[in-house]
């Protein structure tokens, strides 16, 4: 892909989202202005917040190149007191520069439990620079602590770009078809 491309949406058809825990690694980067050099900067992987919406919103912005039409804050709002359900940031030198929301549904699709990836994303700027895999092992390793097993999640057919990166993260197709109805509104 490259910040170039338009990813489409993920399309995951269920119910929102959200949780946390704090990491952080030292982590060398070009600075914003492609300046020559790079310098040593701290990767920090946090919870989610209600006042990471915006800067969230404006990098859902600026990967599809139009104004966002997601409500983060109001996801936020919702995951935040679902504690079992993981949304971590990635911040460098204090600004979030990447996310990723998952939520855990227990019981559904004849599974006992499983997490679910919703909606993810890396600021134009900063990716191919190993934060999204970051976002995704730490993540994966609160969920293996919990002992949920399966983490799911789904990708439009034509996103060569979340596929790439997934499949480098180890998902496969899975044994469910995504169906899908419009409703008449
Ligand atoms: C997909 C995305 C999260 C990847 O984040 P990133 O920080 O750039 O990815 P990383 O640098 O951590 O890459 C991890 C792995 O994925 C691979 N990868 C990432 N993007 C890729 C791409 N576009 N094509 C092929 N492979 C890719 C990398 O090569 C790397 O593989 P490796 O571990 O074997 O070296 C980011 O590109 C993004 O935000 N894309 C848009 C997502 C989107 O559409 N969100 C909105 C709706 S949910």
């Amino acid at each position: 892909m490259g910040a170039a491309s338009k990813p489409g949406p993920m399309d995951l058809d269920l119910s929102p989202y959200l949780g946390g825990l704090l990491i952080s690694t030292t982590w060398g980067w070009p600075t914003d202005t492609e300046a020559a050099g790079t310098m040593e900067n701290e990767l920090l992987i946090r919870e989610i917040r209600i006042e990471d919406a915006d800067v969230i919103d404006g990098i859902q912005s600026a990967i599809t190149q139009e104004p966002s039409r997601i409500d983060f804050k109001h996801i936020i709002e919702e995951q935040l007191p679902k504690k079992e359900a993981i949304s971590f940031v990635a911040e460098l030198g204090g600004r979030v520069v990447g996310y990723m929301i998952s939520y855990v549904i227990y019981g559904g699709y004849g599974l006992e439990n499983s997490a679910w990836i919703a909606t993810l994303g890396v600021d134009p700027k900063f990716m191919g620079r190993g934060i999204g895999k970051r976002l995704a092992e730490e993540i994966f390793q609160v969920y293996r602590n919990r002992r949920i097993k399966h983490i799911f999640t789904s990708v439009r057919w034509d996103s060569v770009d979340l596929l790439s990166f997934f499949k480098t993260l180890g998902f496969d197709r899975s044994n469910f078809i995504n169906l899908k109805k419009d409703l008449d509104i």
